[in-house]
């Protein structure tokens, strides 16, 4: 990311970049409380959330304390830009101030007009169709269980064209795994998300999750309602239901396949809890590296030579 401003989406990251990334977290997730390296030291980084979060908001606001810099949450909906203030008048106000923008909002095009009337790094923590902070760490966290990517298999179940989906198509192609998504038609992938040239993986669709989930290395499934979504609750849950992550489903995949969840988890909708609770689940050290990854992000958006420092 040196030579990019902000991380809007996974395609602001480049192979040689994420090579990096993949590295630098490795390195300061070992040195967590060894290291005198505050790159956001004297700076201040403004953390605005419009949506309810606890990994992404906790793990933000503690990594940034650990690079030397100081959080400032912001509720969105106690800001002007709730009652009129545009957006890009908010973001030209903030420049003066911030060192850094993390936003959770609804629109991308919201962030991204944000990002570009502020001359500081803007990091999106979730949009409606986005998540990229959330899929840059669960590459990490393959690449710590399987030592590689060439050769790893991952299958995606349930809703496939949300945030999740769409980051995950992404960084598949990035990082050059394989992916399956096993979706129903009414949620299929995003056209357009996976016709975008990013990379080497291969991405596919299977609408029968137990062929999906053959060979694979990694299960990952994701909420069948997510925020924002609400009214569409019965609807989705009905559809959806046949792409439960359940133990059926898990012993048709690799008898060592992990199971990944980016969390929260409604347990018994979209994943079973005697899933989430085996021991091939590893949905809490993933939540974990959120805090690393997203360290080395904040690292790698301020200082170009974050990676040899450390
Ligand atoms: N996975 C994730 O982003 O969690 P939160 O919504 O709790 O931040
Ligand atoms: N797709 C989910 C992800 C939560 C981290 C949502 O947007 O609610």
């Amino acid at each position: 990311m040196s030579q990019v401003k902000d991380l809007l989406t996974i395609q602001d990251v480049t192979a040689e970049q994420f090579e990096k990334l993949m590295k630098l977290s490795a390195k300061i997730k070992a040195q967590r409380y060894t290291t005198d390296y505050k790159p956001l030291a004297g700076k201040s980084i403004g953390m605005i959330f419009a949506k309810s979060s606890t990994r992404t908001r906790i793990s933000f606001e503690v990594g940034i304390h650990e690079l030397g810099g100081y959080p400032l949450y912001l509720d969105q909906g106690k800001m002007q830009v709730e009652r009129g203030e545009t957006i890009a008048d908010t973001a030209r106000v903030l420049d003066r101030y911030l060192h850094g923008l993390v936003i959770r909002t609804f629109d991308q095009s919201d962030v991204e007009e944000l990002a570009a009337n502020a001359s500081f790094p803007v990091i999106n923590a979730l949009t409606n169709e986005y998540h990229p902070c959330q899929v840059l760490t669960d590459m990490f966290t393959i690449y710590e269980y399987s030592g590689k990517f060439e050769g790893v298999k991952m299958t995606y179940v349930g809703d496939g064209d949300n945030n999740m989906a769409n980051s995950m198509i992404l960084g598949a192609k990035l990082a050059g795994i394989e992916l399956v998504l096993s979706t129903p038609e009414e949620f299929k992938p995003n056209e357009d998300v996976m016709n975008i040239e990013h990379g080497f993986g291969k991405v596919s669709w299977e609408k029968d999750p137990i062929k999906a989930v053959e060979n694979a290395d990694y299960i990952y499934t994701d909420v069948f309602v997510s925020m924002g979504f609400e009214e569409e609750a019965k609807r989705r849950l009905e559809i959806l239901k046949p792409y439960q992550l359940n133990m059926t489903l898990l012993k048709a995949a690799k008898p060592d396949a992990k199971v990944l969840h980016c969390l929260p988890a409604h347990r018994d909708e979209e994943i079973t809890d005697e899933v989430i609770e085996s021991e091939q689940s590893i949905v809490f050290d993933q939540a974990e590296n959120r805090l690393h990854v997203q360290k080395a992000i904040m690292a790698m958006l301020v200082d170009e030579n974050a990676y040899d420092k450390l």
